[in-house]
């Protein structure tokens, strides 16, 4: 598998860490020295499907291609207001894909969903059964959280990565894993109410949960991990890789998984600054801005780690 073209799309509205504390009790000096966060973008009118599809529009350019050449659309996304159809089709109506040859559908895996994602287009170019997939990771975390909890309102923004996948030899390592933790990161919606169903409290509402210091601390440790082992697979040593993209979930894990290698800083790409924390589409518009600012060439080697609620994650080694 081979990345042919990236694109990325965020929302207009840029919102700072001073706005915030128009809503919240917070303020800058303990938003950047917390997370690194400056500001972020914020869905106000936009449409999220057609962010997503404007992501993917722009990868479908990157790689010289057009629409009607995409014969499969994957999207990753956690949550918006389409329960169904599913993001992946609602994209393909939005870009004129016409049916019935470019089969779409959704993925979940949280923070960690790019990689995840990666793995299941590999499998579908590797045996020839996509020639050109695009994949797109979207989010609108922000429509996720309670904007009167400061702990995390402040850290979120929206956003959309995408990229189209074609055949090729630069996948070159992957690992995925999954320990069943959901009480440290969740968010639950109600379903619709029946006359049979008896179950009590489960269907209640609960904005975005997150025990960010145990998160903190997983994130720090499995990344350290699953680095090390994914470059082990594919034969390499950390020396090698010449970019590292991590999910941008606050600037003192990137920091603190970065202290751990000894390499040079500025191997470790990071835009949470201005983006906040976009889950699973953070190291996909990440990926773009950096290609697009000249920072990754052709034939670089790139290590992705994610790390999310699940508790899941999941790194890759593949070359530009
Ligand atoms: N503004 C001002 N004060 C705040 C805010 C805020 N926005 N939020 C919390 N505080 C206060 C708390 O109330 C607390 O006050 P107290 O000492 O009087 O009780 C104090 O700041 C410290 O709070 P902590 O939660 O202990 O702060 P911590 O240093 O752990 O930072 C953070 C919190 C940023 C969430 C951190 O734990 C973190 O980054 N965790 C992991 C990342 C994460 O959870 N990301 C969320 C998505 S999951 C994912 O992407 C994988």
């Amino acid at each position: 598998m081979k990345i042919l073209g990236t694109g990325s799309a965020v929302p207009k509205q840029t919102v700072t860490n001073d706005m915030l504390s128009d809503f919240v009790d917070t303020n800058d000096v303990w938003i950047t020295t917390r997370t690194g966060i400056k500001s972020r973008q914020i869905i106000t009118t936009e449409r999220f499907e057609e962010l997503a599809a404007l992501a993917g529009q722009r990868a479908i350019e990157a790689a010289g291609l057009v629409p009607e050449d995409i014969d499969f659309i994957i999207c990753h996304n956690v949550c918006n207001v389409y329960v169904t159809p599913s993001l992946a089709a609602l994209v393909q109506g939005i870009l004129g894909i016409k049916g019935p040859n470019c089969p779409t559908m959704d993925l979940n895996s949280a923070c960690a969903g790019f990689t995840y994602g990666l793995e299941i287009c590999d499998s579908f170019i590797a045996t020839g059964r996509a020639k050109h997939i695009l994949f797109i990771c979207a989010e609108e975390v922000t429509r996720m959280v309670d904007w009167t909890q400061r702990e995390t309102c402040v850290l979120f923004g929206d956003g959309a990565g995408a990229m189209v996948l074609g055949a090729g030899d630069n996948y070159l390592a992957s690992k995925l894993t999954s320990t069943p933790m959901p009480d440290v990161i969740y968010y639950r919606l109600p379903c619709e109410p029946t006359p049979f169903e008896t179950g009590e409290g489960i269907d209640t509402h609960i904005a975005m949960q997150l025990k960010g210091r145990e998160v903190f601390r997983m994130a720090v440790t499995s990344a350290q991990r699953d680095i090390r082992d994914v470059i082990e697979k594919a034969g390499l040593k950390l020396e090698d890789i010449d970019h590292f993209l991590l999910h941008q979930a606050n600037q003192r894990i990137i920091d603190a998984i970065k202290q751990d290698f000894d390499l040079p800083p500025e191997r470790f790409h990071s835009n949470i600054q201005k983006r906040g924390n976009t889950s699973s589409a953070s190291i996909p518009m990440l990926l773009d801005e950096e290609i697009r600012e000249g920072r990754i060439k052709r034939g670089d080697l790139m290590v992705f780690n994610g790390f999310g609620a699940g508790f899941v994650t999941s790194a890759a080694v593949m070359r530009y």
